[in-house]
């Protein structure tokens, strides 16, 4: 066996165990040539994870050809490069390719409606991935954190240290999923085939998120200037385009094989991680 992640230098490349790793320079999956390429250097590979996406949800509006070239193009093209080489694509999709207008967790055969573009472009690839290679396994997920990169986690830690008061929305509702928990469930799941939904348990908004971790430095005593968080709508910030209210998972299909633990006790290991020099 020999797996080749796409994207590796991303939030969830970085921290997936591969024999082969490629960043966009090395291998960019909007182009055929480029991953024909690396992957003529590369022999023996018999499993693709595409860890690689243009996940700047608000950008995308704007970017609409590239956020269409990386997740709709890219899937399309590494599923023409795995029945070439004869490997297995395991790709990341989104909670964003639901509505989120239906209140309770959500099965992986729910009718999906994106309410973006981001959200369109992902669907797309997971058609576009499904109908040249129908063995693949696609992993839906939601609101990753982690070390590094641009997400949501990186902001609420460095408001921590510059505000003394922060907003947090209330009312945009998922599951917070840590990078860690997902790369070693993708590596669990190399033989699987289908659309599976992965998130940690337990359900959040921002504001939930935010709150669990300022009490856990407060208690840690972790210096920090922010004294208040304050509970807001999502309104209150402006945005480019919507996003769904409710994409809260169903992950029982995945838990009939692999546990999944809470968000919250995820999200304390992340944290003594982070902070282990100074608790
Ligand atoms: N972050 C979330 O909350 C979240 C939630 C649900 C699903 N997902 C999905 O999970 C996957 C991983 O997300 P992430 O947060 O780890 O994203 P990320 O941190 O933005 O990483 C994506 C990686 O893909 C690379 N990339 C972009 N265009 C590429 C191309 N043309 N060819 C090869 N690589 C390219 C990026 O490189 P550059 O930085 O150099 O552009 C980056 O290293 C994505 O498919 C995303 O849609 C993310």
């Amino acid at each position: 066996m020999k797996i080749w992640v796409c994207g590796a230098e991303g939030l969830l490349g970085k921290t997936i165990k591969a024999e082969v790793r490629s960043t966009k320079e090395q291998a960019d999956i909007t182009s055929l040539d480029s991953l024909n390429m690396f992957a003529s250097n590369h022999s023996g590979i018999t499993h693709i994870i595409n860890a690689s996406g243009y996940s700047l949800v608000d950008l995308a509006e704007q970017n609409r050809n590239t956020a269409f070239q990386v997740n709709a193009m890219g899937p399309e093209n590494l599923a023409r490069i795995a029945a070439d080489i004869g490997a297995k694509v395991i790709h990341i999709s989104t909670d964003y390719v639901f509505p989120g207008n239906i209140s309770r967790p959500l099965h992986e055969k729910d009718p999906v409606d994106p309410v973006n573009y981001y959200g369109e472009t992902k669907l797309e690839g997971e058609a576009r991935l499904l109908a040249i290679a129908p063995n693949s396994c696609i992993l839906r997920t939601s609101a990753l954190f982690g070390n590094g990169g641009k997400n949501f986690i990186a902001k609420i830690l460095k408001m921590f240290q510059e505000k003394e008061e922060i907003f947090l929305a209330n009312d945009q509702i998922n599951s917070p999923t840590y990078v860690v928990d997902l790369s070693k469930t993708i590596l669990n799941m190399l033989n699987f085939s289908g659309i599976y939904h992965f998130a940690n348990q337990g359900v959040a908004t921002k504001f939930d998120f935010g709150y669990e971790i300022f009490q856990f430095m407060r208690a840690q005593k972790i210096a920090m200037k922010t004294k208040f968080i304050h509970s807001v709508p999502s309104s209150h910030f402006p945005s480019l385009c919507p996003r769904p209210a409710y994409t809260v998972f169903d992950t029982s299909k995945i838990q009939k094989m692999i546990p999944i633990r809470n968000w919250k006790e995820a999200l304390h290991d992340f944290l003594r991680t982070r902070y282990e020099p100074e608790l």
